[in-house]
């Protein structure tokens, strides 16, 4: 059962949300449903019921199909009831099979999974408008409203939705739409979808046919135009997955720049969960952010990064091509270009790592440095640490990961290799080319390599000459 939510503001009256979802999505060609599809990293059924969260509703009734099972186990941990839609006999049948949650006194909210972009502020119009004993819908008018039910009005007033399919010429001539969304008292909505017939072309229990009932009672049926269209596009295929995976990047970029972030190109720019940002902050082409991600005080990202869920603290520039994901990088760092950071590792302020790097899991104090060539795995670094290029920290003996710890101000040379678990005391130098295996003592030269020798008597071999 649905998680009790907080109740709605005052002046919305107590509504349930119904969530259609029970398409089969075949125009999408893939084996993931359609509403599990990613737009801007979360399944398009998510910016559904995050829109319809935002009301604050008594309940989210998803209703699913097709695939159905997948859907729930994807999404299981959301806040809604899963109702079943066994055969899908249409629009009306689907939303009937929510209702017996639903109690009378209720309004209904009726959304679809693959209609991602609706906003909050344009439902919690449509059911202020609607009151506690009237119907609203959201209808749109559109350039090329081919594939969508027409909305027929006489002097002005709706009267009744028609489907394409079953509509005269003069009707289709009609560009306002039916988006599908609507919202109506319980009461009535369970009376009339039991009236619903599939007398039509195509044999289905259309839930648009309650308008027409709606009239006939005299109950007030009112529209509400949207004026964004984008909000109401419904997602059947690739390419307008695209098309709107466009739109939402194009919102974010629009609000980053109003918010004082310099875009190099607002429209290469992808911002796939939250983005918190500081003063000055500049972003360069084709950065990808996921998840949680914040910025601090001129901060500046190189073109190419990918970074998710992590924080980047104030004056610290990531060069370009880098991959940084759940880092927490402190103020004035240099990053890349070219470094990767894998979960999950905390650096100090002035931390340098360049290219070809990869952090691991480790923490690095103020000031220090990995500048070419590098792995830092489960390393506890200290401040001022030298990281010479090739160093690599061993970490796994191929069951269990170990510890390095590596105090302030070590340098250790090129091409090194720390067999973890090490400890590493403070000011010690390892020398280049050295694989060190137990500790290496503070402030002192450790040498682990073979010494270099030169064979005085020694001839290159020869082919024998023909
Ligand atoms: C529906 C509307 C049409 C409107 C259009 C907007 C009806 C009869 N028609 O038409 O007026 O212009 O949406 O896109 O309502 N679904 C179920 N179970 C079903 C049938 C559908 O869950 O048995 C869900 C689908 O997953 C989809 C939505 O309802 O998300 C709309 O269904 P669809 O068959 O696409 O309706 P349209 O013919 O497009
Ligand atoms: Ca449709």
């Amino acid at each position: 059962m649905p998680k009790k939510r907080r109740r709605a503001p005052a002046s919305l009256p107590p509504v349930s949300v119904v969530i259609l979802a029970a398409g089969e999505g075949k125009r999408m060609k893939s084996a993931l449903p359609k509403v599990l599809q990613p737009l801007a990293g979360r399944p398009l059924l998510v910016h559904v019921i995050e829109a319809a969260g935002r009301l604050s509703p008594e309940a989210i009734h998803v209703v699913y199909g097709h695939a159905g099972e997948s859907v729930r186990a994807a999404l299981g941990q959301e806040p809604v009831n899963w109702v079943e839609q066994r055969e899908r006999l249409g629009t009306g049948h689907a939303v009937l099979q929510a209702l017996p949650h639903i109690p009378d006194e209720q309004m209904v909210l009726v959304l679809y999974g693959d209609v991602p972009l609706i906003r909050a502020q344009t439902l919690a119009e449509l059911l202020a408008r609607a009151g506690t004993g009237a119907l609203s819908l959201l209808t749109v008018k559109l350039d090329d409203p081919a594939g969508y039910g027409r909305v027929v009005r006489a002097s002005g007033r709706v009267r009744r939705i028609v489907e394409e399919k079953d509509a005269t010429a003069r009707e289709l001539s009609s560009h306002e739409c039916n988006t599908g969304v609507l919202a109506c008292p319980a009461r009535l909505l369970k009376r009339w979808l039991a009236r619903v017939k599939p007398h039509n072309a195509q044999g289905e229990y259309y839930l648009t046919d309650i308008i027409a009932m709606a009239v006939k009672e005299k109950v007030a049926v009112v529209p509400v135009v949207a004026q964004d269209v984008a909000e109401v596009l419904g997602v059947n295929d690739k390419q307008q997955l695209a098309q709107l995976e466009g739109v939402l990047r194009a919102r974010r970029a629009h609000e980053l720049l109003l918010d004082g972030v310099t875009l190099a190109d607002p429209a290469r720019v992808d911002v796939r969960g939250t983005l918190t940002h500081g003063r000055d902050v500049f972003i360069d082409v084709n950065v990808v952010f996921d998840g949680d991600v914040s910025l601090g005080d001129n901060v500046r990202i190189g073109p190419g990064c990918v970074v998710r869920d992590s924080r980047i603290g104030a004056g610290t520039e990531v060069f370009a091509h880098c991959v940084i994901d759940s880092a927490d990088i402190g103020a004035n760092c240099n990053i890349g270009p070219f470094a990767r950071f894998r979960p999950s590792s905390r650096l100090k302020d002035a931390v340098h790592i360049g290219n070809f790097v990869e952090v691991k899991n480790s923490n690095m104090g103020e000031g220090s440095k990995a500048n070419h060539l590098a792995y830092v795995g489960d390393a506890e670094v200290g401040a001022r640490v030298n990281i010479g290029a090739g160093t690599i920290i061993a970490n796994y003996d191929g069951a269990n990961k170990h510890r390095t710890l590596i105090a302030d101000d070590v340098h250790t040379g090129s091409n090194s290799v720390l067999v973890a678990p090490i400890t590493v005391g403070a000011g010690a130098t390892i020398a280049a080319g050295s694989t060190v295996i137990g500790s290496v003592p503070a402030g002192k030269l450790t040498v682990a390599r073979a010494r270099q020798s030169t064979i005085e008597a020694w001839v290159r071999p020869r082919k024998p000459e023909k």
